[in-house]
Formats: C-alpha cells, sequence, structure tokens
C-alpha cells in the first residue's frame, strides 16, 4: 500500500462513518497566538472543542500538515535518533466535537487498524492513563480496548507524559490512549515484544495512534496558576502519523525507507553525485 493509499483508507473509512473530510490548515496557524506552528490536527478545530464555534458537522476527519519544532510538541531533538522523528509530518485525525466519545472513538481505532489495514493484533499494544493527583485513572479506557478485542496484558497504564494530551500551555486537553506497534520480525518472541518495549527506548515498539478524549480545557489564572474547567461537551481528538503508518504497511524499519520521504531522499543524493557544470569562462576585462 502507497502513502498516498494509507491516507485514502484513513479518510474514507471515516467518511464513510458520517464524518466530513476537512483540508488540513495552513502550517501558521490563523489567530492562535499560544502556537508559532501548527502541531496537531485539532489545532483547526479548537474553538469547537471550547464551544466558541459551531460549524454544520459535528465529526470530522483531515489529514494535517504538522510542524514539531519547538514549544510543547518537540521533536527536534529526536530528529536523526530514531526511525520515526522529522520535524514535518502528517497527522491524520478524526474528531467529534460533543458527538461520540471514547467508546465510539476505540470502537473506530480498531475496527480501522485490524478490519481495514489488517494489522495483527499480537503486534498492537494500547497506553491508558492510570491517573495522578489531578485527573483520576482512565479505566473505562482500559475496559473498551478490553471489550473491542485487546488481550488485558496488552494495556498498559502510564503517566501524564505519555497518556495526557494537551496542545500548549493552556487550552483544550484530556487524557488519551495510544496504540503502540511492535516492528520487530517476529511477534512470538517474548522478549522484543513485551511490554518492557512500550514507551521504551529505541524502535522496537512505535507509537502509531493516538486517541485524546478530550474533556478539559486549561486555563492561566492571574496568579499564574493553571486550571482544568470541563469543556462544554466531552469530544475526541486522535492523531496518526502517516508516515509511521505508512512505515508498517510497507514492512520498512523507518519511516525514512516510505514511498514517502525515500524518493526526496534519493534525488538529493542524485544531486550530490551529479558532475558540477563546467565553470564558464570570465570574459577578460
Ligand atoms: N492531538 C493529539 C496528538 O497530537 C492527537 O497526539
Amino acid at each position: 500500500m502507497t502513502g498516498d493509499q494509507v491516507r485514502s483508507t484513513f479518510l474514507g473509512y471515516f467518511e464513510r462513518n458520517g464524518h466530513k473530510i476537512v483540508h488540513s490548515s495552513p502550517l501558521l496557524p490563523a489567530n492562535d497566538p499560544t502556537l508559532l506552528f501548527t502541531n496537531a490536527g485539532m489545532n483547526q478545530f479548537k474553538d469547537l472543542f471550547l464551544g466558541i464555534e459551531k460549524r454544520d458537522y459535528t465529526r470530522a476527519a483531515s489529514s494535517q500538515k504538522c510542524i514539531r519544532a519547538g514549544g510543547k510538541h518537540n521533536d527536534l531533538d529526536e530528529v536523526g535518533k530514531t526511525a520515526r522523528h522529522h520535524t514535518f509530518f502528517e497527522m491524520l485525525g478524526n474528531f467529534s466535537f460533543g458527538d461520540y466519545f471514547k467508546e465510539d472513538a476505540i470502537k473506530y481505532a480498531w475496527d480501522l487498524l485490524v478490519n481495514e489495514f489488517k494489522l495483527d493484533p499480537e503486534r498492537l499494544w494500547f497506553s491508558v492513563f492510570e491517573g495522578d493527583e489531578e485527573v483520576g485513572p482512565d479505566d473505562e479506557a482500559r475496559e473498551l480496548w478490553i471489550k473491542v478485542g485487546a488481550r488485558p496484558e496488552r494495556v498498559l497504564g502510564f503517566g501524564r507524559k505519555d497518556n495526557f494530551w494537551q496542545m500548549g500551555d493552556t487550552g483544550p486537553c484530556g487524557p488519551c490512549s495510544e496504540i503502540h506497534y511492535y516492528m520487530g520480525d517476529d511477534p512470538s518472541d517474548p522478549e522484543k515484544n513485551s511490554p518492557h518495549w512500550v514507551n521504551g527506548p529505541g524502535d522496537t515498539k512505535m507509537e502509531i495512534w493516538n486517541l485524546v478524549f478530550m474533556k478539559y480545557n486549561r486555563t492561566q489564572e492571574p496568579d499564574g496558576t493553571f486550571k482544568l474547567t470541563p469543556l462544554p461537551a466531552p469530544s475526541v481528538d486522535t492523531g496518526m502519523g502517516l508516515e509511521r503508518m505508512t512505515a508498517v504497511m510497507q514492512h520498512v524499519k523507518t519511516n525514512y525507507d516510505t514511498d514517502l520521504i525515500k524518493p526526496i531522499v534519493e534525488f538529493a543524493a542524485s544531486l550530490g553525485t551529479q558532475a558540477s557544470p563546467p565553470a564558464t569562462p570570465v570574459p577578460p576585462a
């Protein structure tokens, strides 16, 4: 499957399930002083999550161009060290603005990955928010993953760093649930295809999709402290890395080996090997 087909499979699935397909917004966000670059598919829908804006649809899907090179979500330090980070990428996402919530988000994710993309469930791992002093554990997400077909030992709890998503210091946010894919050759390898590698070092496991259960708005008080208030309605924001999912579907070990990036690398390399054009003789003065 080509990268283009991964994108169209994702968007086609959500269109069939009642989502409005929305174009990517520009990389420079309009009217949002909290962001330098667009860092997620949800940015252009921020006011819909906050209930400030209404549109004639309550579910949407997009393939959003993103840059993560600064601010809250900064991948710059990872580029060149991992097989899966690059500062510019496309984020596939489905969104619900007070329409469906956790149960349907999890059902859609399982159905699309297992039944449409035909991923082997034995390669899939799921993470849920284990809770902290501010927000309780997301036991519901754990149960829902098991209900759709995940084995209980495949659902792991993590803290705020991995399983609570916010677009910046302020704005819509909520606990999230990530789907990780085992990239090794043999899924029956008990050492490598084990919980140890989820959010662990290296590229043995790769996060392919993040489902955010948007429930709160984080605001800053005049005294500088931050506060969570409930959103007008629970909502859904998801993000799947197009290049990562393409690496999975093309059975290659790095995003750079996909048909989305490899031709660019090859073209750049070919420029380096071309003989320099002969120097133009300078006419005598
Ligand atoms: N907004 C979420 C993310 O970027 C989906 O991971």
